[in-house]
């Protein structure tokens, strides 16, 4: 079936300690801790360098993944670059509501985009620690993930050829729409999925920021989020019926829509711009579980997706990365397999946490717009309560900022 690729003068395919299949923060984060052990590994990407240095993603980083990321030696650059976020807005009923979280809590957001980290940690990785990578892989196919030999074949984008690579431990970080996934054995795990039954039109406009903070719009017409990533260019959000055609959506409607449902008293005009991205996201989440088959490990969107509602995708990855990196360094280097045998329990309460955050966020966000006035109801008295009651506002901050998670 393939052609093995071999170390020069031998015959047998070439072995890694590791496999990484993927290079998203999860990847390259478990690639460079292997890496500062002096542990061997591959990592397999099916994009181009330039294209996963360049996609343009958010990153809103929690503090504890920034400390994290910095003992790991990765969060140099970051933390030169990083804004801080320190306050939001809630409009509701045509008022605003600010939330100025880093004054009550002493805590902040780091936001910095995706693709700047992603940089940052292939440049660490491959050029500094001295890490093999492929990019522009094909056709990734995982061999034998329950056996004590997995391994991993791709097809090669210069020859066409289809080369394998043994391993101890394979590490699953492709993603969403990855293929590491499908090997878990599907009489022992899990998939648990819930879909929110709305869309998010997702806007990219050429336009600066209308507001000094992330602003959040729940309105009996729909959710309408405002989140400025530049001088130039601004993130809008508009709640529509999930599978929606975003052709739907020329520019004036979407303009007027975020002038009603950001509406409010004294909120300054929003500066309107040509839209360069329009895209609908069908809101859902999933987790599979335990995150662990045989030698395959998997992190990340790989493992489990939270609706972009409460920013906690990268965060959770990156909460994977560590325990997943530090979990194959002990039982490489000193024969200590704990981490590992604990690690899909470890990741899964921070994941299942920020799961049921993202859907009592969603209900206070959609509730409104639901059409049952019941659950309308119930999502302003959600409002009201977090307006009102200090005790709720600390809950909501903690779990908003993510600083009293287990893990
Ligand atoms: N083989 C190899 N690589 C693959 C394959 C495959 N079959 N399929 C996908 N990939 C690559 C993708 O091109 C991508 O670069 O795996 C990488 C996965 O990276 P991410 O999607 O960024 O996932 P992850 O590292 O888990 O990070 C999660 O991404 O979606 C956001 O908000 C989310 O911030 C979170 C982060």
């Amino acid at each position: 079936m393939s052609a093995p690729f071999a170390r020069a003068g031998s015959g047998a395919p070439r072995g890694f300690s590791v496999v990484v299949v993927g290079a998203g923060p999860a990847g390259l984060t478990v690639g460079n801790i292997l890496r500062a052990a002096g542990v061997d590994c591959l990592v397999l990407e099916t994009e181009t360098r330039e294209l996963v240095e360049r996609r343009p993603r958010p990153g809103v980083v929690e503090e504890w993944a920034v400390r994290g990321l910095e003992r790991q030696g990765l969060a140099r650059t970051l933390l030169e670059r990083a804004q801080t976020h320190t306050e939001c807005e809630f409009r509701f009923a045509g008022e605003r509501y600010r939330f100025a979280y880093t004054a009550l809590t002493g805590h902040h957001h780091f936001i910095c985009p995706q693709q700047s980290l992603v940089t940052d940690l292939v440049r660490e990785y491959a050029d500094v620690r001295g890490g093999e990578i492929r990019f522009g892989v094909r056709d990734v196919r995982l061999h034998g993930a329950g056996s004590g030999r997995p391994s991993v074949s791709y097809v090669c984008p210069g020859t066409g050829e289809r080369r394998v690579v043994t391993a101890d431990f394979v590490a699953g970080c492709d993603g969403a729409r990855g293929v590491t996934r499908a090997s878990l054995s599907p009489e022992r795990v899990r998939l648990a999925r819930h879909d929110y039954g709305v869309g998010w039109l997702a806007l990219l406009a050429e336009a600066p920021p209308s507001s000094d903070c992330v602003v959040f719009g729940m309105h009996p017409r729909g959710f309408a989020g405002d989140m400025a990533r530049s001088p130039e260019v601004t993130r809008y959000y508009l709640q529509c019926r999930p599978g929606d055609d975003p052709a739907n959506w020329p520019h004036e409607r979407v303009w007027a829509e975020l002038r009603e449902r950001l509406g409010a008293a004294g909120a300054p005009p929003l500066k309107e711009g040509r839209l360069i991205e329009k895209r609908v996201l069908d809101m859902h989440g999933y987790v599979v579980e335990p995150m662990s088959f045989g030698r395959l490990f998997l992190a990340g969107d790989a493992a489990h997706l939270t609706a972009p509602i409460a920013a906690k995708g990268l965060n959770l990855a990156l909460h994977d990365a560590f325990l997943l990196g530090d979990g194959l360094v002990a039982s490489l280097t000193r024969g200590d397999g704990s981490g590992l045998t604990g690690y899909s329990d470890a990741c899964l309460a921070r994941v299942w946490d920020y799961q049921e955050f993202s859907q009592w966020l969603a209900e206070m966000y959609h509730g409104t717009a639901s059409g049952d006035p019941y659950r309308a109801g119930a999502a302003l008295a959600r409002l009201r309560r977090l307006l009102d009651s200090p005790v709720a506002v600390a809950e909501f901050a903690e779990r908003y900022l993510g600083v009293r998670t287990t893990g």
